[in-house]
């Protein structure tokens, strides 16, 4: 049974603030292509780090969509960012997920392009036939404290240059840049990838889904209910005050900026920083709540500096804490299918075995991401269902969750000429 195309206008119109979307969001291949189109087209993307590609002549393919790209750092130490599309008839050019090259060569004709993308060598063409106009198509890239973000657009939305300002301060003191990555992931998730957003900014479900997270995270610095709170509640909500004054102590004669910063809803290029604290002995998101690598990000000499946590619109989250990063892509792979990619570094000199266990780095948000995406399937499978209709966010917990939908139902009717 094929279903009529829906009417996107109408469904945005009648958009309820307050509640998930409707089923067509989550379902229909036409949206799913408006979202490519819109979203993922258009705005700041985030696809992963600098240590990804850390040496000249390092590469990295990424795909949004049907884009296809490649990262390259080049000679010069830059990373770059290129349509991973041969100038002569469109073949792939590179398909390893990452590598190592001199050159960009293309496996068909050879068409050989150098680290900048500039086209240097196409045998049996005409004398007068002009390389410089044959060189790959330049994808816009910049580097937030090391995260990598690209646009496809056209005209890259501005607004992303203060959240990379800030993005860049906040995570100074972590050093990215020179961290490498001791581990990353893909996880293929049975869901569409608001779906996997929507779960990511909320934490209502932490306490009975996530029991390796809830080790180190206080669910309740996300807010709760007053009106339901019993005595229980209301001593872990006391704890989270407690462990943030203490914090705050702790990051203040850190001499750090304590503001959360929050722009999720506002503008195109929607993010949000944060600093939290972290549960039991305070150090890192590990099952013992304890740090997992002995050798601390950076110039870091303390232990216990809670968790510095990022958002990003409308694709990634990050923990930043004194041991370890781990960062989080999203990428929509069809209606009802996402890839989330996590990494997990520590300081570049870190050693295996040595300064960390990789079970006990990795095994806290190995074990959430897996909850998670059951959660996504199991939520997929509802709004596929005849019965579903959209339901309400708690306002208490699920702020963030409004702030998302609320932020993509904006961004898609102002991409598609609505607003
Ligand atoms: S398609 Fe790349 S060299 Fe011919
Ligand atoms: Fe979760």
């Amino acid at each position: 049974m094929s279903r009529p195309a829906p009417d996107l206008a109408a469904l945005i119109a009648r958009r309820r603030p307050g509640y998930t979307l409707e089923a067509p969001f989550y379902t229909d291949p036409a949206i799913f292509e408006a979202d490519l189109e819109h979203i993922f087209y258009r705005h700041w993307i985030y696809v992963g780090v600098e240590p990804d590609i850390p040496e000249p002549g390092d590469y990295m393919t990424v795909e949004i969509g049907r884009a296809a790209l490649v990262l390259v750092r080049d000679d010069a130490g830059e990373v770059r960012a290129f349509h991973n599309v041969c100038r002569h008839r469109g073949a792939r050019i590179l398909s390893e997920r990452k590598g190592m090259t001199g050159n960009l060569v293309c496996p068909y004709h050879q068409w050989t392009y150098d680290l900048g993308g500039r086209l240097i060598l196409a045998n049996h063409m005409d004398e007068d036939f002009d390389r410089a106009c044959h060189g790959l198509r330049p994808v816009a890239i910049k580097s937030a404290g090391g995260l990598l973000f690209v646009c496809l657009a056209e005209e890259p939305p501005a607004d992303f240059d203060e959240a990379a300002a800030l993005i860049e301060r906040y995570t100074a003191p972590f050093d990215l840049r020179n961290a490498r990555i001791a581990h990353e992931e893909e996880l293929i998730e049975a869901g569409n990838w608001k779906l996997t957003m929507e779960n990511s900014r909320e934490c209502y479900h932490c306490n009975v889904n996530h029991p390796e997270l809830t080790q180190s995270l206080f669910e309740y610095g996300f807010g709760f209910s007053p009106a339901d709170a019993g005595p229980e509640l209301l001593e872990q909500a006391r704890a989270f005050e407690t462990a943030e004054a203490e914090f705050n102590t702790i990051w203040r004669r850190c001499g750090w900026p304590l503001a959360a910063i929050e722009h999720l809803d506002d503008r195109p290029s929607g993010f949000r920083i944060q600093r939290l604290p972290i549960a039991g002995a305070g150090e890192s998101q590990t099952l013992d709540t304890r740090i997992a690598c002995r050798r601390l990000l950076g110039t870091l000499t303390e232990r216990k500096l809670g968790d510095l946590s990022i958002w990003t619109q409308p694709n990634s989250w990050h923990h930043f804490m004194s041991d370890h990063i781990v960062t989080f892509s999203v990428l929509p792979l069809a209606p009802d299918r996402t890839l989330l990619r996590t990494k997990w570094l520590v300081h570049r000199e870190a050693v295996e075995g040595v300064d960390y266990d990789l079970k006990k780095l990795t095994e806290v948000w190995q074990a959430t991401n897996e909850q998670d995406g059951a959660l996504v399937a199991r939520t997929q499978a509802g709004v596929e269902s005849a019965g579903y209709v959209p339901g309400p966010y708690s306002p208490h917990t699920e702020g963030l969750v409004e702030k998302f939908t609320t932020w993509y139902v904006r961004e898609l009717a102002a991409g598609l000429g609505l607003a």
